[in-house]
């Protein structure tokens, strides 16, 4: 297979925030466009944003005009649908509804030759369920483009049942050709980026509902220590809790109520109280008002400790050679946990159970647990939990040692596997249970969360940078200390984490 020729008519209906962005990527990779919207004028109107958009590249020297001009003289709107006659890609961004979609596309095979592909950006619904009923379902298949479709890499080029597999890869090909990264998906709810990223928001949500920590102390954690560009909050924020949130039901309900997907009693309330995020002014944050933005739980300074013991097993891990590079004298100790210790405080990374309960299991009184960072060599803050044992020094002793590596300190309620430790388990294990099924490979996975939603790595390759051993044992811990099947780890992550191999070689 290979990218539609250049002279392929492409077809875009719907001319709304996806479409005018979509026929603008297909008109800039040389492509003729014509473009129809059931409303009047819409076609026209979306054609004149691209328009204007691409003058702010031309006026910013980041576009030549006679370039700008070339892109627009190549889209075309048009009044009807049959005018879409010599289309070979048609891509459909109407409303999200299946009766009037199915409608569209069974329209429209009487008037596209039989070669013609069918595509909808479809995000929720099942292509399967819109091919049915057409008298080629072989043709149709999903092009789900992210917003702003200009700006975004991703594209699922999703395949129902009855897709054919030469039409899935003639997509594939063409979206690879117009500059973006696509990748391959079985349609299935939420396809991959809005199913693997539902933890990201859903423990997010959960800590906040167990009091482990306040909003901005969350977002400072998993932005500084997990190298996320937004913190939950903020992001659920940007894209709307009303949206948000009916993402979160219709992928809970889709898998039959899966308590992975299950919804949170708190963004309920926001929805219910119209706090919907920055576009009603308020939803986690306050915004646009003179308020000086709410701040991250920071522990004091501490004072440094005059030397610090290293378990084995921590002997490589770059805390260690933060605390050396400050000048901390470290002194190694045995045990086959990693550890490090001062002052008789004990701090090690978290495995899911939360501290008290580790406390009591292994013996050790004075334990504060740190969090996962995507770098422990360079990340400037770090979430710790402190055993409801360990003496009144503890936390001081441990921020006094973290601080001397660089690292402010967010102390957390005594939460299982603090934020990023179940966030990043959690993203995996839903990652792994894509590919269990079949829906993506394990490269198609990262690529899309990379891509689609800008993660600082994928999910599955963070899962092999940590160890999946280690993954595995954080979700037991968690599925233990809540009795929740929410927590199940996928049964491909405990298989390969059995056999000592990683997702990606
Ligand atoms: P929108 O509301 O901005 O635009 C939809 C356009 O389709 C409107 O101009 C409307 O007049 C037109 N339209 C409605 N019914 C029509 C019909 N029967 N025939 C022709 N035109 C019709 O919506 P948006 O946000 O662009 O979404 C479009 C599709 O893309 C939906 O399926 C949505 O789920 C999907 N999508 C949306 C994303 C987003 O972030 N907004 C991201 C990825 C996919």
């Amino acid at each position: 297979m290979a990218a539609l020729p250049k002279d392929t008519v492409i077809a875009v209906i719907g001319a709304g925030a996806m479409g005018a962005g979509i026929a603008q990527v297909a008109a800039q990779a040389g492509y003729p466009v014509l473009v129809y919207d059931a409303k009047d004028g819409a076609a026209a109107g979306g054609i004149a944003g691209v328009g204007a958009s691409l003058a702010k590249l031309v006026d910013k020297g980041k576009m030549a005009a006679d370039l700008r001009q070339a892109i627009i003289s190549r889209l075309t709107a048009v009044d009807s649908l049959a005018a879409l006659a010599p289309a070979g890609l048609v891509i459909e961004a109407i409303v999200e509804d299946l009766a009037v979609k199915r409608s569209v596309f069974q329209q429209l095979e009487d008037i596209l030759g039989e070669g013609a592909i069918l595509a909808t950006n479809t995000s929720s619904i099942s292509i399967t369920a819109i091919a049915n009923g057409l008298k080629r379902p072989g043709r149709l298949v999903g092009m789900h483009f992210f917003n702003p479709a200009p700006l975004m890499a991703l594209v699922e080029v999703v395949s129902g049942l009855t897709t054919d597999a030469g039409v899935a890869q003639a997509v594939y090909d063409t979206a690879a050709a117009w500059g973006k990264s696509p990748v391959h998906a079985k349609s299935t709810p939420g396809f991959i980026v809005n199913r693997v990223a539902r933890p990201f928001y859903g423990e997010a949500l959960r800590v906040l509902q167990e009091q482990g920590a306040s909003v901005p102390t969350i977002d400072a954690v998993v932005k500084e220590a997990g190298g996320f560009r937004l913190g939950p909050f903020e992001l659920m924020d940007l894209i709307g809790h009303d949206i948000n949130f009916a993402v979160t039901n219709s992928v809970w309900r889709a898998y039959f109520n899966d308590p992975r997907y299950q919804p949170s009693l708190i963004q309920q309330e926001l929805v219910e109280a119209g706090w919907l995020g920055r576009k009603t002014g308020r939803g986690f944050y306050e915004y646009g008002g003179s308020a000086p933005a709410p701040q991250p739980a920071t522990a004091a300074a501490a004072s440094r400790p005059a030397r610090v013991a290293v378990s084995g097993p921590m002997a490589d891990h770059p805390l260690a050679a933060r605390l050396k590079a400050a000048g901390i004298a470290l002194e190694s100790c045995p045990g086959d946990d990693a550890f490090l210790q001062a002052d008789g405080v004990r701090l090690a990374p978290s495995d899911g159970r939360p501290a008290t309960l580790r406390a009591a299991q292994d013996g050790i009184a004075d334990l504060v647990l740190f969090d996962l960072a995507l770098d422990f060599g360079s990340c400037q803050r770090l979430a710790v939990s402190v055993a409801d044992q360990a003496s009144v020094t503890a936390l001081t002793a441990a921020a006094g040692l973290l601080q001397a590596a660089g690292i402010a300190v967010s102390l957390f309620n005594d939460v299982p596997g603090l934020i990023l430790t179940r966030t990043v388990a959690m993203l995996a294990n839903e990652a792994a249970e894509a590919v269990h099924h079949g829906i993506a490979l394990p490269a198609d996975v990262d690529t899309a969360m990379l891509k689609g939603v800008g993660y600082p790595t994928g999910p599955l390759a963070w899962a092999d940078r940590i160890g999946l051993g280690r993954v595995v044992a954080v979700l037991d811990n968690l599925q233990q200390t809540y009795g929740e099947d929410r927590y199940r780890p996928s049964p491909l992550l405990r298989r390969k984490a059995a056999a000592g191999r990683g997702f990606h070689g």
